[in-house]
């Protein structure tokens, strides 16, 4: 069989660092693939006016899959001012690259694993076993906003009772984001979730929302869930609010199976669950759609900590593991995550984030040195 052909965006900071180490277990689990480098990242949007540029879209198009570290983004002005002088007064606004590749790719399952690793000590318990699906293409990040809001939106707007009471205020002092949700979009993640329940023996998918206040978004979602939960009668189906979830999390996270939800309620989920089981060191996430896939840790570019080695690659290492699974490469995928639980519970590796001085690559050999 050919060599697989993954892009490797290692974005800034500690990008380069944990892909590294993400790649030198790929290589000892014996994957056959060709790597191809990919620029993304604030370098390119200083010197080009553009995190994302045109070539790495064509690069990620000839490959089967990617695999990205992490990148520096700043707010508007910030990322305005630190744009190289030759660009200004182009045209030039930064926008999230990895929010572009969702969108560009149509990677509508943000699919996200919390399982607790036992023995690591920085598990709230031992016996944690989530898997968060968040939409990842629509909701408040379409990115469909205003500010100030022009005429002809204001006028739209108007047509609403509500906002009535706000006829006083001037469109310059308001700002509108539009949460847009599709009966498409929450039929695809509610199938990744069902799916990814019955594959893998869950009992529950809680849908995370909040329709009795967002009675219109929120509320075809949960529509949506109960309807395709009849096609998984074995499958219990839970509905939660997301600001009651966020204390049942905490409070008994051995309860939960599959947790679903749009792209903002599922992205605050997430970095929640991923706490209950290590925090950003343990958290990869897999953005997945029907002919494309990008496997990431969920950390940014650590920039305190860049080319120092420091950083724990176990999220990246993770990420790798679920490229894999997406390949169909099983058996690979199987023996990095026994390797990563060996290395956990033994204790003799631990980076900074888990109490201890292994290095990053240090980590990433001791995972290699468990693969048995
Ligand atoms: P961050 O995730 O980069 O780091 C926050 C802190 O978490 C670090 O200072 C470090 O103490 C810890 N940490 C992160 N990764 C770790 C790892 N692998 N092992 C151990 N500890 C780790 O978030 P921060 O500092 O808020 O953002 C830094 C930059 O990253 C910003 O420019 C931000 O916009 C960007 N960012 C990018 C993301 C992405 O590329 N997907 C996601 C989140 C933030
Ligand atoms: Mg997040």
């Amino acid at each position: 069989m050919a060599n697989y052909r993954i892009a490797m965006l290692p974005g800034d900071g500690i990008g380069g660092d944990v892909l590294a180490a993400a790649k030198h277990v790929l290589d000892a689990v014996g994957l056959k693939a060709d790597y191809e480098h990919g620029d993304i990242g604030w370098e390119f949007w200083k010197n080009e006016g553009n995190p994302l540029p045109e070539r790495t879209i064509q690069l990620l198009k000839s490959t089967d899959v990617c695999l990205f570290g992490a990148i520096t983004s700043k707010p508007k002005e910030e990322a305005a001012a630190e744009l190289s002088p030759a660009l200004h007064g182009k045209g030039f606004t930064y926008s999230s690259p990895i929010v572009g590749l969702r969108q560009l790719f149509d990677l509508h399952t943000n699919m996200r694993p919390c399982k607790a690793y036992p023995g690591n000590p920085l598990n709230l318990r031992d016996d944690i076993d989530i898997v968060v699906f968040r939409e990842n293409t629509e909701g408040l990040y379409a990115g469909v906003e205003w500010h100030p809001i022009p005429p002809d939106i204001r006028k739209a707007f108007g047509l609403h009772p509500k906002m009535k009471r706000f006829d006083a205020v001037p469109n310059e002092d308001m700002a509108i984001s539009a949460r847009i949700i599709t009966r498409g979009g929450c039929r695809r993640i509610l199938r990744s979730a069902f799916e990814h329940a019955r594959k893998y023996g869950y009992k529950t998918v809680t849908v995370v929302e909040k329709a009795n206040v967002i009675r219109e978004t929120s509320g075809l979602m949960i529509r949506e869930a109960r309807a395709m939960a009849s096609e998984y009668p074995e499958i219990g189906l839970l509905e939660t609010n997301i600001d009651a979830m966020c204390m049942w999390l905490v409070k008994n996270p051995q309860d939960y199976g599959i947790l679903v939800s749009t792209n903002l309620f599922g992205d605050i989920i997430s970095d929640l669950a991923a706490q209950l089981v290590g925090g950003l060191g343990f958290a990869s996430a897999g953005n997945i759609g029907d002919s494309y896939a990008v496997f990431e840790p969920t950390h940014g570019s650590a920039p305190k900590y860049t080319g120092m080695n420091k950083v724990n690659p176990i999220a990246t290492i993770q990420a790798a593991r679920l490229m894999l699974d997406y390949l169909g490469e099983h058996e690979k995928a199987e023996r990095i995550e026994r390797a990563i639980a060996r290395v956990v519970a033994e204790g003799k590796a631990r980076t900074y984030d888990m109490g201890g001085t292994t290095t990053t690559s240090g980590m990433a050999d001791a995972v290699i040195a468990a693969l048995g």
